[in-house]
């Protein structure tokens, strides 16, 4: 292997051979692993109820089975009609959604329905938001807590476009991390731990990624961990100017994390965004520019971050902007440290199609001379689209061209950046009413140069 790539997971085998687990993540190996019954590739097929569903878990599992059973086509990532004439379900269900084929049929083509063994996970979304620490006081709040999975993060997992597996690879280090600690192996013997780190630049999606990741592991696993909440701390706050309080602050935190780890059927995810300000706080204490307080806070965190790392069904999650070693003495134990660049030409004229898409959706984006609102085709099938233009509606092809055009001039631009593009590009247009897709692709153009223009060196 050469140097890691960006987005590579600084892992030790990334070529290795994958193990398909048994939490519905696909197997990526070419040659069929005789583990499996049958050969079968497990394909996770989450299942999302209705708010006002009360039906028992097992009973929807069995009869989406049952449904998947009666059908006998490929399988590809993507929403399954629920079938009208069932009434259980369709009273019941509310999304019925095929996961992580991308993958396999990147390597194979296609998946067929005899070559699938359907793993069904259903849940219902949490709708009650964010819940806020008050402290009452006027102090910044220390965490934000939620019900996972929950409403707000429902779709941010399949919004996020990456390249060469990142996602997928997350998805599985966190998936086998709790399968070591479900199966009791012993750490002395296997070491492995439940930290992540992301780090690349700002506005690349690492802290969206975090999130979404709980949301998917809480979904994946919640069979075995029917309750999951996910702990967002607010490290700057606790820094705040109320030093004296800070380890109070702390403590307290730390001692809600530890009451729900204790409890057995709970999985509870800490999140800690931006570490780099924890090593900055430490940095400026010991040089005499902040209180010495601050060493106190960011060691009480440290402390019990790592007497929470020993509870088997915590995953700490932690962000950083910098790239380069951070001087943490808990980071340089994460075992799961992926690098999140930029988007590449492919992810960038996904993020915009999928933006593309949504103008077009909702009709913002309109004037289709056949009345039919076009589907722009992904990436994969581009090339092909754009070798046959005999065969392609000339209006779709031409904003095939000019998304990739688009996609090109954003070279160096964020994921954040790229999706407040096509807003600009809007506010930008001269009458956004009804407005014209090429038109505004133009618009579109400019405004990513314009954009590119104002980057720092
Ligand atoms: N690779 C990506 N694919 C899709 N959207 C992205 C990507 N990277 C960033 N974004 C968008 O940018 C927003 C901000 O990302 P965020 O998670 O705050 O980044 P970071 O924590 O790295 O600064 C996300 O909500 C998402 O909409
Ligand atoms: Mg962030």
């Amino acid at each position: 292997m050469s140097a890691p790539s960006p987005m590579e997971i600084s892992l030790q085998n990334p070529q290795d051979t994958e193990i398909p687990d048994q939490n519905g993540v696909i197997a990526v190996d070419s040659a069929p692993s005789p583990s499996l019954p049958q050969d079968k590739v497990l394909v996770s097929v989450e299942v999302s109820l209705k708010p006002s569903s009360t039906a028992r878990i097992d009973d929807v599992r069995s009869a989406v089975e049952r449904m998947l059973e009666k059908r006998s086509l490929s399988y590809t990532d993507g929403p399954v009609p629920v079938p009208p004439d069932d009434q259980f379900l369709t009273e019941n269900v509310q999304r019925i959604c095929i996961c992580d084929t991308d993958e396999w049929v990147q390597n194979h083509e296609i998946l067929l329905f005899w070559q699938v063994k359907p793993v069904v996970h259903v849940f219902q979304l949490s709708e009650e938001g964010a819940c806020e620490d008050v402290s009452g006081d006027g102090q910044p709040s220390t965490f934000n807590e939620w019900i996972l999975p929950a409403k707000e993060f429902d779709g941010m997992w399949e919004s996020l476009i990456y390249e060469s597996g990142l996602k997928q690879r997350l998805l599985r280090y966190a998936a086998s991390a709790l399968l070591f600690t479900e199966k009791g192996v012993n750490p002395f013997l296997v070491s492995w731990n439940r930290i992540v780190l992301l780090h690349g630049p700002p506005g690349t999606g690492k802290t969206s990624l975090c999130k979404a990741l709980a949301q998917k592991l809480s979904i994946r696993f919640n069979s075995r961990y029917p309750q999951c909440q996910l702990i967002e701390v607010n490290a700057h706050s606790l820094f705040s100017k109320w030093f004296s309080e800070s380890g109070k602050l702390v403590a307290k935190l730390f001692q809600k994390i530890q009451e729900m780890v204790e409890e057995e059927n709970n999985l509870v995810f800490v999140l800690i965004d931006e570490v780099e300000s924890l090593a900055a706080a430490r940095k400026a204490a010991l040089s005499g520019s902040e209180p010495s307080d601050s060493i106190r806070v960011v060691n009480a965190l440290l402390t019990q971050l790592d007497k929470l790392k020993s509870a088997p069904n915590v995953i700490i999650l932690t962000t950083s902007n910098i790239t380069a070693a951070i001087d943490i003495a808990f980071v340089d134990r994460a075992d799961i440290k992926a690098y999140v660049g930029p988007p590449t030409l492919q992810a960038r004229y996904e993020i915009l199609r999928s933006c593309l898409q949504e103008l077009i959706r909702t009709g913002i984006l309109s004037n289709f001379e056949n009345c039919e609102s076009p589907m722009l085709p992904n990436y994969g099938s581009l090339k092909e689209k754009l070798n046959m233009p005999e065969v392609q509606d000339a209006r779709t092809l031409h904003m095939c061209k000019q998304l990739l055009e688009t996609a090109e001039a954003c070279e160096g631009l964020s994921g954040r950046s790229l999706r407040k593009l096509p807003f600009l590009g809007h506010a930008a247009l001269a009458s956004p009413y009804g407005c014209d897709p090429s038109k505004f692709l133009s618009t579109m153009i400019y405004t990513a140069r314009r954009e590119r223009s104002e980057l720092p060196d």
